[in-house]
């Protein structure tokens, strides 16, 4: 008799969201975790601590610059270990949330290394060597990913960090170098700058953010320089070296040319992340990752029976929220239900100011798929709100079927476009076309009314622009 129903290998938001939903089922299940605390990256070093940091960072820089303008005098002066401070709190409190959820939901956390040792077998090593032995019919890997490395490039954690040393830095830098100009790169890069660093960002490609609408990408490009972010775009890296009181980037033109040489206090390289699948004894079972780590899954079905992968550890967006997809059709599967993610409605955003969030396809996307296109665009420099708020930066763009009208994808850039997104992530799952926006009452002052100008637009009618 199997202990477990299912031994759940890692709890991020792809874990512990596949064992809440486990729980509902009434599957017995247990989740393995070598960290201190549940959560996983998101939790503890990612998502949620970088958005505590960017929250603070931003009222700092308003108190800062837009205060006055308002009308409120302040000369605001940092306490960053009252900024880390909170931003432990914050999390503290997120990963004690995931524990009471875990007992809520009856799953068991196993604690220590897990490894898979043949097929429904999981061995736990805990910090103190013990071994735990489950014996479990299902085994779902949700082990998440790690920052990638670049050779050359050593993360000391100290003056060359990752994205979890800059979530930590000990004082503002005078001068930081970002290798990477993709979400983790512009969203730390945008903490240390508000705070007072000379940031630069160095990246391979010729422009920023690879996978937003090259339209929205050029004008957030912009707003970011206009703000005081450096880029160096078509440049690579091709070394560090890190001293007592520095490092030295070599960085090359991609074109090709001389390369130079970038002084900083401190480096962040973020490039990308990779799937964290090494030591997990996928041998055992027969499983091969592929060339980058990543697990082959169809519909979270590995080549090995009952052994099922989900999150950053397969192929699809590294995104905490589909993971969390992931997680629900994979355990409603698991238990005969049909589980069912459309990757095609993960949305993505960037959580700088002004932020960046879109959803479905970009105008890239349908070009090269041959898709035809109509387009509607609205500026917040004519949204009423935004105009009031002294926050005018950007634009919502709506592509829509020029036979159908449905919608086929949305991007914003503007504050709060985070949360604007979830608004067309529900109209096209239902299918709306863009007129199905257009004709929905919006609460006027509201920036939403924007995306509905937007829809508008589709059809040229647009009313406020
Ligand atoms: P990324 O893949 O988004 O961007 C990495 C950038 O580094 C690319 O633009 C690439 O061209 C550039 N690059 C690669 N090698 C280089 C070199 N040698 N020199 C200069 N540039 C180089 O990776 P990032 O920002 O590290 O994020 C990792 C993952 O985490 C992504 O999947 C991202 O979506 C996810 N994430 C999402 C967040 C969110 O949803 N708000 C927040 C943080 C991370």
């Amino acid at each position: 008799m199997a202990q477990y129903d299912i031994v759940i290998i890692g709890a991020g938001p792809g874990g512990y969201n596949a064992a809440i939903r486990a729980g509902q089922l009434g599957l017995k299940t247990a989740i393995v975790e070598m960290g201190p605390t549940l959560g996983g990256t998101c939790l503890n070093v990612g998502c949620m601590p970088s958005k505590a940091l960017l929250h603070a960072s931003e009222l700092f820089e308003a108190a800062n610059k837009d205060f006055a303008g308002l009308g409120i005098e302040v000369s605001p002066k940092l306490n960053l270990a009252q900024m880390m401070a909170q931003k432990a709190e914050s999390v503290a409190a997120l990963t004690k949330g995931v524990e009471y959820l875990m007992k809520k939901n009856k799953a068991d956390w196993v604690k220590g290394r897990g490894r898979i040792t043949g097929p429904g077998q999981v061995e736990v090593t805990a910090a103190d060597g013990t071994v735990t032995k489950l014996d479990t019919r299902n085994i779902i890997i949700a082990t998440g990913s790690e920052p990638s490395g670049l050779p050359g490039v050593s993360v000391d954690q100290q003056r060359i960090v990752d994205s979890t040393g800059a979530l930590s830095l000990p004082v503002v830098p005078k001068s930081l170098i970002v290798i990477g100009a993709g979400i983790i790169g512009l969203e730390l890069g945008s903490v240390w700058r508000r705070l007072g660093a000379e940031v630069t960002v160095v990246e391979y490609l010729d422009r920023i953010t690879p996978g937003m609408d090259a339209e929205l990408a050029k004008t957030f490009q912009r707003g970011l320089t206009k703000q005081g972010m450096i880029f160096k775009l078509g440049a690579k890296v091709t070394g560090a070296k890190s001293g007592k009181s520095g490092v030295e980037v070599t960085v090359e033109p991609v074109a090709g040319g001389p390369a130079e040489t970038l002084k900083a206090d401190y480096v962040l390289l973020a490039i990308g992340r990779r799937p964290y699948t090494e030591g997990l004894g996928l041998e055992s079972v027969g499983i091969v990752p592929d060339k980058r780590g990543f697990i082959e899954t169809d519909h979270f079905r590995t080549s090995a029976p009952g052994i099922w992968a989900l999150g950053d550890a397969i192929h699809g967006p590294m995104l905490a929220h589909k993971a969390e997809e992931d997680a629900v059709a994979c355990v409603e599967l698991i238990a005969g239900k049909a589980g069912h993610v459309d990757y095609n409605l993960v949305p993505s955003v960037v959580y700088t100011a002004p932020e960046a969030a879109w959803v479905g396809k970009t105008e890239e996307q349908l070009k090269a798929d041959g898709i035809a296109y109509k387009s509607g665009k609205f500026p917040f420099s004519a949204n009423s709100r935004a105009k009031v708020n002294h926050e005018t930066d950007g634009f919502v763009k709506v592509l829509a079927d020029p036979v159908t009208d449905e919608i086929l994808g949305v991007h914003i850039l503007g504050p709060q476009a985070g949360e604007l997104i979830g608004e067309y992530c529900v109209a096209m799952a239902f299918k709306a076309a863009s007129e199905d926006i257009a004709r929905v009452c919006h609460p006027h002052p509201t920036r939403s009314e924007a995306g509905r100008q937007a829809a508008m637009g589709v059809e040229g009618w647009t009313m406020q622009a």
